[in-house]
């Protein structure tokens, strides 16, 4: 049973997919459909131990047991009872339901919820005389139920608890980015792990974090102990312990990468450092608390990335125009040779850079809209005001 190939639904925030398709297209997979919020590949339920292992941009990795048309919930029910769940749920086990429903036969979803539990509870009932429990904990089996229109699927969701923190305990500091966020900024900078790093307002650290464990090539699995996967019957023990031991081989711990990561904020650099530390990469890391114009720059080049405050929740606009002048010199006057970035939700403000962006890639951070701004530093950098920070790339 574990060897069926089968439809493998990947979820993501808004916006981060193209990084997600890189990673699964670096991983071999071929994708059957990229779509907003996921990504699908075709894959036995033993690979999405790997996805889970080693996916950064994800939320989620979802395996497909069956899909179907339902019109009505009496339809979704008796498709569903007709499933062996006893094949893969453990008789005393106990298992979490979500969905994503969209039709006009429900209105809602906990409705659909209660129909999946139903139909897999009394399954078990029928075939093995036992019930397994259920309710809101995502520690054990989780399914998920997809049900836009008529078309259904169900799925056993091996994930459980989001994949988009990576697994290091995170203290947060002022508006930390999520840790699937910071992965897909550095893949959308082209960030490979083999260039000097320099993450100035580093906040709780989390992009000089991710890049440490790029340049480390540390899978984020390695600081989970629990994934919901190991609660379905079909998970083999055995298969996980070879893809750990494999991960743990691949970590480069000799890397030589400068990364360097900086905060005006005594606090902010002792919460990033804590959070590398469980991470595993505090030591790979130049820390420095001081003014962002006072943030060693290697010679050399590399990637430069900023992301202040955008005066959305923190920080007084006025201030923060100024603050982005003064970015704009600072990369201009300090940074030759180096790619730099601001990661702003802002746009107002990002026009105060006053460089010529050559990139400008759109991002969500929960919902509010945000650009990363690309610039190519070189001596004598334009500082031309830019004529229209605003579209995207
Ligand atoms: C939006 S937060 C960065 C969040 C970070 N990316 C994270 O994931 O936690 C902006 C940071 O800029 C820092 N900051 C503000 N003004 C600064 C300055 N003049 N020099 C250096 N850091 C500054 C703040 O202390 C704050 O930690």
């Amino acid at each position: 049973m574990s060897e069926t190939t089968s439809k493998i639904l990947i979820t993501c925030a808004n916006r981060n997919n193209p990084y997600l398709v890189r990673e699964l297209e670096a991983m071999g997979f071929s994708i059957e459909r990229n779509e907003k919020y996921n990504v699908s590949i075709q894959g036995t339920f033993e690979d999405t131990l790997r996805l889970n292992m080693h996916l950064r941009t994800a939320n989620r990795v979802l395996y497909m047991i069956r899909g179907f048309k339902a019109h009505k919930p009496d339809v979704l029910y008796d498709e569903l009872v007709r499933i062996p769940w006893e094949k893969y749920i453990y008789e005393d086990g106990y298992i979490h339901i979500s969905s994503s429903v969209k039709n006009d036969f429900i209105n809602d979803t906990r409705f659909a919820n209660l129909k999946v539990k139903d139909a897999i509870v009394d399954r078990m009932v029928r075939q093995t005389g036992v019930r397994p429990d259920s309710g809101k904990d995502r520690a054990r089996a989780c399914l998920y139920l997809f049900w836009h229109n008529d078309n259904c699927a169900i799925y056993l969701d091996t994930s459980g608890e989001t994949l988009a923190k990576h697994g290091y305990r995170k203290i947060p500091h002022s508006a930390p980015l999520i840790e699937a966020l910071a992965s897909s900024i550095l893949s959308a900078a082209n960030y490979d792990g083999q260039t000097t790093f320099v993450n100035p307002m580093c906040g709780s650290g989390t992009l000089a974090i991710e890049a440490a464990l790029l340049a480390q090539n540390r899978s984020p699995g390695l600081n989970r102990e629990n994934f919901s996967f190991m609660h379905f019957k079909n998970y083999r023990p055995d298969e996980w312990k070879k893809i750990k031991k494999e991960a743990e081989q691949n970590i480069d711990q000799n890397s030589k990468v400068k990364i360097i990561a900086t905060d005006i904020d005594p606090e902010a650099i002792k919460k990033a450092k804590i959070n590398a530390s469980y991470a595993g990469v505090e030591k790979s890391i130049e820390w420095k608390v001081c003014d962002f114009r006072e943030t060693p720059i290697p010679e050399g080049g590399g990637k430069i990335i900023f992301n202040p405050e955008y005066g959305e929740r923190l920080g007084e606009i006025e201030e923060l125009e100024e603050q982005y002048g003064q970015i704009g010199d600072f990369m201009k006057t300090h940074c030759d040779g180096y790619e730099g970035y601001i990661f702003t939700g802002n746009l107002d403000l990002a026009k105060k850079v006053g460089l010529r962006a050559k990139r400008r890639i759109e991002f969500y951070n929960a919902r509010i809209d945000c650009r990363l701004l690309e610039y190519e530093l070189y001596k004598g950098t334009k500082r031309t005001i830019d004529p229209d920070p605003a579209p995207s790339s």
